[in-house]
């Protein structure tokens, strides 16, 4: 996959492998360093490809760190190099597998909303195990998640979306489900406006969104579920 095409991508500061991360047994990482303000509110886009999402709202939300996460270095490079052209100050994407950043790295409430937009369907059985929601990531989710955070997952494949929704209810007693609100930065009727979104939209997919709000030991019964489809 050659995503530069003749183009010089650098990376810059907006561009970290996890190579460059402190060792995650060298004691407690704090993600704020990676931004030049350590002190703002941080968000999590697990799979952030291009970097749609994240140039669109972090420009708008200037009050937010935002950290996408994404392995496939083609994509990282270029999601890095755009938000470096942009001079978004508060973006940052680190190529890593954000379930194992995640698991290691991250502290206790440290997040406040970890976004998960067309994650990969590892259709075939033998791969479900790659798909980024299982029990482990779940329980890691709720652990980084701040009180009232919140997971935000928009996804086209139906095999997906009844496996999240499985897991989710499962494990009833960490979220609660409700409305899925789309971000200022998404266009008229999108969800979010990932690059994913709008090239299966002129496909004609329909999409599912949920999004999860951390429970917490105060918070009683599981509420009444809500997803939301559209076409
Ligand atoms: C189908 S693409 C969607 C990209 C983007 N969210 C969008 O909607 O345009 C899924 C992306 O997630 C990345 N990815 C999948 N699992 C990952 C993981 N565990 N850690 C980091 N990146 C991951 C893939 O490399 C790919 O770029």
């Amino acid at each position: 996959m050659d995503l530069a095409r003749g183009k010089n991508l650098d990376v810059g500061s907006h561009g970290l492998d996890i190579s460059q991360l402190p060792t995650f047994d060298a004691g407690p990482f704090n993600p704020g360093s990676l931004f030049p303000d350590p002190t703002l509110p941080l968000e999590l886009e697990i799979g952030s490809g291009k970097g749609t999402f994240l140039v669109q709202q972090a420009a708008l939300q200037s009050d937010t760190n935002f950290l996408g996460i994404e392995w496939a270095t083609e994509f990282w490079r270029y999601a890095a190099d755009r938000s470096r052209r942009r001079a978004i100050a508060n973006v940052r994407i680190l190529r890593a597998d954000a379930t194992q950043f995640i698991r290691h790295w991250m502290p206790d409430g440290s997040v406040r909303t970890i976004h998960l937009y067309f994650s990969d369907p590892w259709p075939k059985s033998r791969h479900h195990k790659r798909r980024v929601i299982q029990d482990e990531s779940l329980a890691q989710f709720h652990r980084v998640l701040g009180p009232g955070g919140q997971l935000r997952i928009v996804t086209d494949h139906e095999n997906l979306w009844k496996w999240d929704l499985a897991l989710v209810e499962r494990h009833a007693d960490l979220f609660t489900r409700g409305e899925f609100i789309a971000p200022p930065s998404a266009g008229e009727g999108e969800f979010v406006g990932t690059n994913f979104e709008r090239k299966f939209r002129r496909e004609g997919r329909p999409f599912m969104a949920m999004s999860l709000t951390k429970r917490s030991a105060a918070d009683g019964a599981a509420a009444c579920p809500a997803t939301q489809q559209l076409s």
